[in-house]
């Protein structure tokens, strides 16, 4: 509460020093102030309302206090920042759109720079090669809506906030994937600021090596030029629904699988399976939902195997045609607005992915429902929800590229499974037993697959509570050697803060 007398000292305050009043960068006191300030870009230190606003996490699970927050609009001013970083002994932490799971955009421990490219906005379609060179700080809501004017699209996720920096350097899936792969795979060329400052572009002709590892572990990349795409005339995005038994969701999710490993369909078809909480114990809700980008005539023809294979016609379904970027804002809740703030949320999300080499047993399918029937319906969270995204499948894009050729090395994969965990009202606190539930899904699955099973975790669903050295591995496969051996040139100082745990646990082994 401001009394009368409080608000008396601000006046006195603010009218007292009114005619020296100093910007908010000239509070300087110390070598990083003085590095930072006064260079032509923002940037905030703790105390000012600036870097209260600009330092809260996306889930609000964490909260990670940065050194300074700067707000470049160029990759010289970028540079200086790293250089600063370099010179003072800071990790250096690049933020596009701050929607990593694990608030990885703050920094993974306090004291980072952090260098928010919120002003990296720039989108230009080149309409003769059908290229684009998309700032890191855009929005893919603001992509979608940039690339559509031009009749072009991109593959990328559904929400309209999530950045785009984060999510193409580490993957980028959405229905679209099966047909033109990644946001990952559809990159040409990047501009990245390398850990001594010096701004450099990599493409498959020219610093070919840092294509093959995550950027956050190496640079900060503040633009990327990507081939587009033709938005299809014509977009179905489809949903049906069932109340499952223990048993016959059992049935339900190995149908899925047993369709997506052998019917011949099309990459324009993309598909998830859905598992939420039913309304009684011992029963799940199962969806099966996708986007199909091909005429809508076609799609009943092509899902009929798999619906007929269900054990139960749907007890509810859906079916939204329109053009491509109404599919785009159907997936996104209705709009591709971002000028109004979003919402945040309480949770933890992990991910498996699981290899076409050696589908889920039904062992491993009847536990994992069984967790969610039992201890997920009975779960404190307020929701949950796990998808059974289709990377791979007869004629899909995402599994095309080779292992080692970009950040991305899960070419084999069958499903990207993702589970998310959220409290109620989403807010704080998330609740212990949410952790346990979600890890026991994934556990339910390990312990009912071979030994030496080949799965694997995608970086955009990033999870910091696992074990370091199975992490690694699970994330970037055979690729973490590779990273560690092109970070050591690339970065010699370990500038960028990117899972600094893992990697100096792992260099150090
Ligand atoms: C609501 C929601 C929906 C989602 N839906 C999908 C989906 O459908 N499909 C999917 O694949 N993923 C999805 N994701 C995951 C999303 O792809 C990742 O969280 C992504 O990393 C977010 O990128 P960002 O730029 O918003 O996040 P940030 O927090 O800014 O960054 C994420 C990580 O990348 C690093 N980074 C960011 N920008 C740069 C840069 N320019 N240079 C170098 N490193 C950088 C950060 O340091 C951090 O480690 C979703 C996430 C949320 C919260
Ligand atoms: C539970 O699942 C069975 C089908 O397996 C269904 O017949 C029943 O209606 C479901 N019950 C509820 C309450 O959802
Ligand atoms: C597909 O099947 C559903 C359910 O039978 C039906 O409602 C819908 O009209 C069909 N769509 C087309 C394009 O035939
Ligand atoms: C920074 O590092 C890169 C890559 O190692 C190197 O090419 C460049 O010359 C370095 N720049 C400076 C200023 O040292």
């Amino acid at each position: 509460m401001v009394t009368l007398i409080g608000l008396l000292a601000i006046f006195l305050v603010f009218s007292s020093s009114s005619t020296q009043l100093p910007p908010v960068v000239a509070q300087s006191s110390g070598p990083l102030e003085d590095a930072l300030g006064g260079k032509g870009f923002d940037v905030a230190f703790p105390g000012d309302p600036l870097f209260v606003s600009s330092t809260e996490a996306f889930n609000r699970r964490y909260s990670v206090k940065p050194a300074a927050v700067a707000f470049p609009s160029t990759s010289q001013q970028v540079g200086q920042i790293v250089r600063a970083g370099y010179e003072f002994d800071y990790k250096v932490v690049a933020r596009s759109g701050g929607h990593s799971y694990a608030a990885h955009g703050l920094g993974t421990e306090d004291g980072a720079i952090l260098i928010d490219l919120s002003r990296f906005k720039h989108l230009k379609v080149d309409t003769d090669t059908n290229t684009a060179v998309i700032g890191a700080g855009n929005r893919l809501g603001e992509i979608v809506l940039g690339l559509s004017q031009h009749g072009r699209a991109l593959p990328h996720g559904t929400c309209a906030y999530v950045g785009w920096g984060g999510h193409a350097t580490l993957g980028g899936y959405g229905f679209t994937s099966r047909l033109w792969g990644l946001s990952l795979d559809a990159i040409e060329e990047v501009e990245v600021v390398l850990g001594n400052g010096t701004a450099v572009v990599a493409s498959q002709l020219q610093n070919r090596a840092l294509f093959a590892v995550p950027a956050p572990y190496l640079g900060i990349v503040t633009s990327i030029k990507v081939r587009t795409f033709a938005a299809p005339p014509s977009a179905t995005i489809f949903n049906f629904n069932w109340h499952l038994s223990i048993k016959d969701a059992t049935a339900a999710i190995a149908a899925y699988q047993r369709y997506v490993l052998t019917a011949n369909i099309p990459a324009h078809l993309g598909i998830q399976g859905v598992i939420t909480r039913a309304s009684i114990q011992g029963n799940i809700s199962f969806g099966l939902v996708g986007g199909w980008y091909g005429p809508s005539i076609e799609l009943n023809g092509t899902l009929k195997g798999l619906i007929d294979a269900m054990p139960y016609p749907p007890r509810a379904m859906n079916f939204d045609t329109g053009d491509y970027l109404h599919s785009a804002e159907n997936l996104a809740g209705g709009s591709l607005d971002t000028t109004t703030p979003g919402g945040r949320d309480t949770f933890y999300a992990k991910s498996l992915i699981t290899p076409s080499r050696s589908p889920l047993s039904t062992a491993a399918i009847r536990a994992f429902v069984t967790t969610f029937a039992t201890e997920g319906f009975a779960s404190e969270l307020g929701w949950w929800f796990i998808q059974l995204d289709l990377f791979g499948g007869r004629n899909s894009a995402i599994t095309k590229p080779s292992t080692s050729s970009t950040a991305f090395p899960h070419r084999d994969a069958l499903f990207g499974i993702q589970l998310y965990g959220s409290t109620r009202d989403n807010v704080p606190p998330y609740p212990d037993s949410g952790f346990t539930f979600l890890d026991n899904a994934v556990n339910s699955i390990l312990k009912n697959s071979p030994r030496e099973w080949d799965y694997g975790a995608y970086t955009n669903y990033i999870d910091d509570r696992q074990p370091n050295g199975a992490s690694c591995l699970s994330y970037y496969k055979e690729g973490f050697e590779t990273i560690k051996r092109i970070k050591r040139v690339y970065d010699p100082k370990s500038v960028f803060a990117f899972p600094t745990r893992w990697l100096s646990e792992e260099v150090a082994v």
